[in-house]
């Protein structure tokens, strides 16, 4: 017998948060991909702003459920925009259960909204409690505001870093220009039905870096050196086998052919010129 309706597609239902520092775009992020457009005035998030968007029509102001197609499935996406002021966060907590992906953003210009990232994770931890298990979950990092480029402090490297170390998706993003918007919420979604359809397991894929913590741990560290002796981990005044040796170590975990974390390959051009520099004053 002939079946009258067409078969629907697969749906599925999905949760998705933002995190972050308040005023790096969380807002303007979501609102640029619901409603392909960019407001330039900071209007706080108080609380939480929770949407849908059906069929590109609107619902209700600020609402943000999103119908997408990813491969034969239909998704329904549940965005839940936080705020990101301490303030909230009586009102955040109750949020962070029962999420399949988190947007977790920083401003590309302002230090501490990268250096937040850590407390941030550690604030969704703690709400999941002893069972809420992080891994089940897809993070995809968005360095914002990268139209701001005069003011711009925190590299692409070092992001990218930051989260593919832990396994997280990494997109440069600019709410204003609409830069990587798209791309960042197709691979995001895909991921998630990914996930979905791995039983709730991030897939092995992206589920591990594809360098060491010791590499990316390494090159963090050089990063943040003073000088010579302390990019090469030695004392101040070591001798010249003291430099060679940490050298060698550093020049075989860093080799641009051997590691393909970001960054590594500024890091070993500095270790490089750092033994340079050293030798040439030691006798
Ligand atoms: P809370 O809701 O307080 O947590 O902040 P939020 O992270 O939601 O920030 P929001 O999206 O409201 O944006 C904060 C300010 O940054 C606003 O003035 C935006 O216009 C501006 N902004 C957001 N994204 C960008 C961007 O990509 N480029 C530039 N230049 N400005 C941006
Ligand atoms: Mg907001």
């Amino acid at each position: 017998m002939e079946s009258k309706r067409k078969e629907p597609a697969k749906s599925l239902r999905i949760k998705v948060i933002s995190m972050g520092n308040a005023e790096v775009g969380k807002s303007c992020i979501i609102k640029r991909y619901c409603e392909k457009r960019f407001v330039s005035k900071y209007l706080a998030t108080i609380g939480i702003d929770y949407g849908v968007t059906k069929a590109s029509r609107i619902i209700l102001k600020r609402l943000a459920t999103i119908e997408v197609q990813v491969r034969d499935r239909e998704i329904k996406v549940n965005i839940f925009d936080m705020a990101g002021h301490p303030f909230f966060f009586e009102v955040r907590n109750e949020f962070y259960k029962d999420t399949q992906g988190v947007i977790l953003v920083y401003d590309v210009g302002q230090k501490e909204s990268f250096d937040a990232l850590d407390s941030w994770l550690a604030e969704m931890k703690q709400e999941l409690g002893p069972h809420g298990n992080m891994d089940n979950v897809v993070f995809v990092v968005c360095a914002n505001k990268i139209d701001c480029s005069k003011h711009r402090c925190i590299d692409e490297s070092e992001g990218r870093l930051w989260a593919e170390s832990k396994g997280f998706l990494y997109f440069e993003t600019s709410a204003q220009t609409g830069e990587g918007i798209n791309e960042m919420f197709q691979t995001f979604y895909m991921s998630i039905v990914d996930l979905c359809e791995n039983g709730g397991k991030r897939p092995a894929t992206n589920s591990s870096a594809s360098f060491t913590k010791e590499q990316a741990d390494t090159i963090r560290r050089i990063r943040g050196s003073k000088d010579s002796w302390e990019m090469l981990g030695v004392r101040p005044g070591a001798s010249r086998e003291e430099v060679n040796k940490a050298y060698r170590k550093l020049a075989v975990l860093l080799h641009p052919d051997k590691c393909v974390a970001p960054g590594s390959e500024d890091a070993f051009k500095a270790v490089v010129n750092a033994r340079t520099a050293l030798l040439k004053n030691i006798k």
